[in-house]
């Protein structure tokens, strides 16, 4: 579909790599990548499947940009808003991975579709997964997470991997250092707990969470890297202490494993 530019362009801020993302009245236009039509026979499946957590496909204009519905809401964008770190928020926003995973798990990715590369788990894929929730990928309503934004990332992974990445930012598995000060003093067992129990997620995924969640850090650190030197927005963050962060939240988890491991199991 061929749609036309005739409106204010708003330009939207948040995350830290998509430069150009615009509003356009009620449409949202991002720069197209290799992985744009598979991320939107993804979304028009989720659409088709009755998902509603995520924008829907308009189709691209005639910029060569696409074109998505804008959702109302905010997102998790620091400094963070109370409502992101409450325990309702991540219950909620537990649901809401979780009926876009069901949703998801039914989609069958054409044979050459391309993704985006990244981290992922040794598993056999389960599914196309959103692969970047973090908060600001998130739009809230009424203090509730209640969508997912910016799937430039889904690739095929396992509904673990997924959940892992959520909760890195959400429980969150961080050095306090690096996190919004209304963070810092957030429970992150209990959390990890809540998240799991909201979700539906079995024991033995519980079991493996953190061991994920080890793996990833460094499985990231080096995907990073690479991307970093490719230039562009990846540069940018890695010399604002992309890599530093993951490094010193690998730290913090291996300090905290065990206790943490005690809430899942
Ligand atoms: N469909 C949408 N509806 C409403 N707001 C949106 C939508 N898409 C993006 N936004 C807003 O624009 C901001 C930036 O969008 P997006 O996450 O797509 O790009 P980005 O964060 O700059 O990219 P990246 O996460 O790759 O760094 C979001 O945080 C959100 O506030
Ligand atoms: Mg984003």
């Amino acid at each position: 579909m061929f749609v036309a530019t005739s409106r204010r362009e708003v330009p939207l801020l948040g995350g830290d790599v998509t430069e150009g993302v615009v509003r356009v009245g009620d449409t949202v236009r991002r720069p197209t990548r290799p992985s744009t039509p598979s991320v939107h026979a993804l979304l028009r499946h989720l659409e088709a499947a009755g998902f509603d957590g995520a924008p829907r496909v308009l189709g691209i204009d005639e910029r060569g940009r696409e074109v998505l519905t804008y959702l109302e809401g905010e997102s998790g964008i620091r400094p963070l808003p109370p409502y992101a770190v409450t325990d309702e928020a991540l219950t909620a926003l537990a649901g809401l991975l979780r009926r876009f995973h069901d949703a998801a798990a039914t989609f069958r990715p054409a044979r050459d579709a391309v993704w985006e590369d990244g981290s992922n788990d040794d598993r056999p894929p389960e599914l196309v997964g959103h692969c970047d929730v973090n908060l600001d990928n998130v739009l809230f309503r009424d203090g509730r997470p209640y969508a997912l934004i910016d799937f430039d990332l889904a690739r095929p992974t396992t509904r673990l991997f997924d959940v892992v990445t959520a909760l890195r930012h959400w429980a969150p598995i961080a050095d306090p250092v690096d996190l919004d000060p209304l963070q810092r003093d957030l429970r992150v067992g209990p959390r990890l707990r809540l998240f799991c129990d909201a979700y539906g997620l079995p024991p033995r995924d519980r079991r493996r969470l953190l061991d994920l969640a080890r793996l990833r850090f460094s499985r990231s650190y080096v995907i990073m890297r690479a991307r970093a030197a490719i230039g562009g927005g990846w540069a940018r963050m890695w010399a604002e202490g992309a890599g530093e962060r993951i490094r010193r939240a690998g730290a913090w988890l291996d300090a905290h494993q065990d206790d943490l491991h005690a809430h899942l199991v």
